[in-house]
């Protein structure tokens, strides 16, 4: 062969080997699909788009995340269960929805515990968040990978005004399938009605239930003041919304996208804390707006407080991992131990 030819030869394999690279990167090319519980236009929604959009430009258009609104592929706590055997690549969902499967975490739900958004950044990012991403990891097979923050859970409701926990005595209030939600309303005196997110609207709507907590937020991208009237500005419980991955999924990709995958996360959480901020205010006034009554609890919510701490937290000591977990969640927040 003379040198010409020799060139060419060497010119042609390379091309080859450049062809069949690329190849082999576009193969392993991914839209990963991610479900989402809520509506468009939610913190879950915001969530996973700035979710998408890091992924995208960590992987230099390699991969993208498609968001799956509304449910569409399952009720949030089925979403678990399908993250967990891998049929599943991404969910963003309500803590009290990851609860059931991972006990410990309902150290997050618990009523009054967090405060305000400080408090709920503090836990998450923090030791306490990482220990809980572990646990939930060992638990149920899925890995926290970032997490969205929605406000306080407001309750609504279309029969009156609701200011006391006397006054809930003849509302029918839905609640996750969250066991330290429903005591909650138990130590408010009435028996609330557990059941799937993605069955809440229309449960409103045809009267199955009168009312339901949830944050601003929430109750304006799933167009809840269409069928509520009332609100009332309970602080007990600060909603937290993680993104998961399948550990299946996330364990079959490589060190470099998994750390895309990661810091994707981290952005869309940071993303998340600023967008509360600039969103919620508005949202409440655009839903007085459109007709919604807005009260506060009576005298301070103490009354609120006072049942609920006192029956709830000592009843999940042991599902939280112990009192001494709860005195290191307080001890955090810079609040007297117990
Ligand atoms: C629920 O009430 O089940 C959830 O908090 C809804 C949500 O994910 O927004």
């Amino acid at each position: 062969m003379n040198h010409k030819n020799k060139v060419a030869k060497v010119l042609s394999l390379s091309l080859c080997l450049a062809v069949s690279a690329a190849a082999a990167t576009m193969a392993q090319a991914k839209t990963f699909k991610v479900a989402v519980g809520d509506a468009a236009g939610g913190t879950q929604h915001e969530l996973g788009k700035k979710f998408n959009e890091v992924l995208q430009e960590k992987t230099g258009g390699k991969h993208d995340a498609k968001l799956f609104l509304n449910g569409q592929l399952g009720s949030e706590q089925d979403t678990v269960n399908d993250a967990s055997i891998g049929t599943l690549d991404f969910s963003i969902l309500a803590i009290n929805n990851v609860t059931p499967f991972s006990p410990s975490v309902g150290v997050l739900t618990l009523p009054y515990m967090i405060q305000s958004l400080d408090d709920a950044i503090t836990l998450t990012q923090g030791e306490v968040g990482q220990q809980l991403v572990e646990n939930t990891l060992r638990d149920a097979g899925v890995r926290i990978i970032g997490w969205a923050y929605s406000g306080f859970r407001v309750l609504t409701n279309s029969k009156h005004a609701v200011t006391t926990p006397e006054d809930l005595s003849d509302v029918v209030v839905r609640v996750p399938k969250n066991a330290i939600m429903i005591d909650t309303y138990k130590a408010w005196g009435i028996n609330p009605t557990p059941m799937a997110w993605s069955e809440t609207f229309t449960a409103l709507q045809q009267g199955v239930v009168d009312g339901q907590d949830n944050p601003y937020i929430t109750v304006y991208a799933m167009k809840f003041d269409e069928v509520q009237n009332h609100v009332t500005n309970l602080r007990y419980l600060f909603s937290i919304e993680p993104l998961i991955v399948s550990e299946a999924v996330f364990q079959e990709q490589s060190p470099e996208d998994q750390q895309a995958i990661l810091e994707a996360g981290q952005a869309a959480t940071e993303h998340s804390a600023k967008w509360l901020v600039e969103q919620e205010a508005r949202i409440k006034q655009e839903l007085a707006e459109k007709g919604m009554q807005i009260a506060d609890p009576a005298n301070g919510e103490q009354e609120w407080i006072d049942l609920a701490t006192s029956k709830v937290w000592p009843k999940y000591f042991d599902s939280i991992g112990g009192k001494d977990v709860l005195n290191n969640v307080l001890k955090t927040l810079g609040r007297d131990e117990i």
